[in-house]
């Protein structure tokens, strides 16, 4: 088998093992900043809770909730399994699913492709694809088409990931032409395109940039969450110098609610997506109240996916995980008095007051 096509399997293998086992990958630095702040609560709601409305319409598909699973993996057979439980979990319950890396597609592995068809088990939820930018900066002119098609998929996203390839023992470190590849591309594709960070963040700076191409909207992945810094740092396998690097920087970035708050100003009318340290509904109201139009959470569905050899006993996991964010969201919606996802998106939040 050609080097690379194995290197990258391997890769992708010991991602998903590192991003689930390893405590140290998760919440690093300051956290997502939604902790210290709250909504205030209602004893008397004057709602009934069984007329909460979580649906919401994102990119043009009716969903149960403003929830995705967040881009995870593909390209293995172990990967493979994992798209598929996840991509069924997503079917039953009525919410998005995101496709990890299609890398391995624009690499030529010819096994990669089958791990992302997914819709036999997925044929009528949002699915989103995934590159990175510096794979499409490389790739030939109708990449993003291509890899939509293939796996007909309803949007493509792009990756940005500067932090986790400057520490990967075989990352790429040259950056040069990444934004005017995106600008290109982006007005060539047919799908929609949005751009997303990996868990640092996407910053003011960055966002403004963005804001200028023509992509349908942005997924935040902010600072809070999975750390691939930390990841990359742990593949490194001892103390070298960007082994060293990736855990000093593995909480460096926007954090969650700020990238949030950032991503809605510099995006008026386009798409928001809040991820990054995203673990439960309540979180999920709260970038809603901060200008999401959906949340997305990756960590938490791998673990489900994961418990157990039995796959349909995984997929119960990921969907009693999946109703248990929606639950979570509706109670807290009722006791906020918002009955729908457009009163809570203009719901207040404040500083969390002190207990005096
Ligand atoms: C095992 C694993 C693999 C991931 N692979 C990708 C990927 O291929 N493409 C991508 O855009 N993001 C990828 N991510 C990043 C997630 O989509 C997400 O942005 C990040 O993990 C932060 O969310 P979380 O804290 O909920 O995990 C991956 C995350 C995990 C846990």
């Amino acid at each position: 088998m050609d080097h690379e096509i194995e290197q990258a399997r391997r890769r992708k293998d010991e991602h998903l093992r590192i991003a689930a086992d390893e405590p140290s990958v998760q919440r690093p630095g300051v956290g997502t900043g939604l902790s210290s702040l709250d909504f205030e609560m209602h004893s008397l709601p004057e709602l009934d809770l069984d007329a909460v409305d979580t649906r919401v319409t994102l990119l043009g598909m009716d969903l149960a909730a403003p929830l995705l699973v967040g881009a995870m993996t593909g390209g293995t057979a172990e990967a493979g399994a994992v798209n598929r439980i996840l991509a069924e979990a997503a079917e039953r319950t009525g919410v998005g699913f995101c496709l990890g890396s299609q890398r391995p597609m624009l690499d030529g592995d010819p096994e990669a492709r089958r791990s992302f068809e997914l819709r036999d088990v997925a044929p009528t939820t949002l699915i989103c694809g995934n590159i990175g930018a510096i794979q499409l900066r490389d790739a030939p002119p109708g990449a993003l088409d291509m890899l939509a098609e293939t796996t007909r998929a309803n949007a493509m996203f792009v990756h940005l990931n500067p932090l986790q390839e400057a520490v990967q023992p075989e990352g790429d470190r040259d950056w040069r032409g990444v934004y005017e590849a995106i600008a290109k591309a982006v007005s060539h594709s047919t799908t929609p395109v949005l751009v997303k960070e990996v868990g640092a963040g996407l910053s003011n700076a960055t966002l403004q940039a963005l804001a200028l191409t023509g992509i349908a909207g942005v997924e935040t992945a902010g600072v809070g969450g999975t750390s691939w810094s930390q990841i990359e740092a742990l593949r490194h396998g001892g103390r070298t110098p960007r082994a060293i690097a990736g855990s000093v920087l593995a909480g460096f970035g926007t954090p969650t609610a700020r990238s949030v708050r950032l991503a809605r100003a510099a995006f008026p009318g386009r798409v928001v997506i809040a991820s990054g340290g995203l673990r439960d509904g309540l979180q999920a109201a709260k970038c809603i109240a901060l200008g999401a139009d959906a949340v997305a959470m990756a960590w938490p569905f791998l673990i489900a996916a994961r418990s157990g050899r039995d796959p349909a006993r995984a997929v119960d996991a990921v969907v009693t995980e999946i109703e248990g964010v929606i639950e979570t969201l509706r109670i807290t919606m009722f006791l906020i008095g918002a009955p729908t996802v457009s009163h809570l998106a203009r719901a207040q939040l404040q500083p969390v007051p002190g207990l005096g």
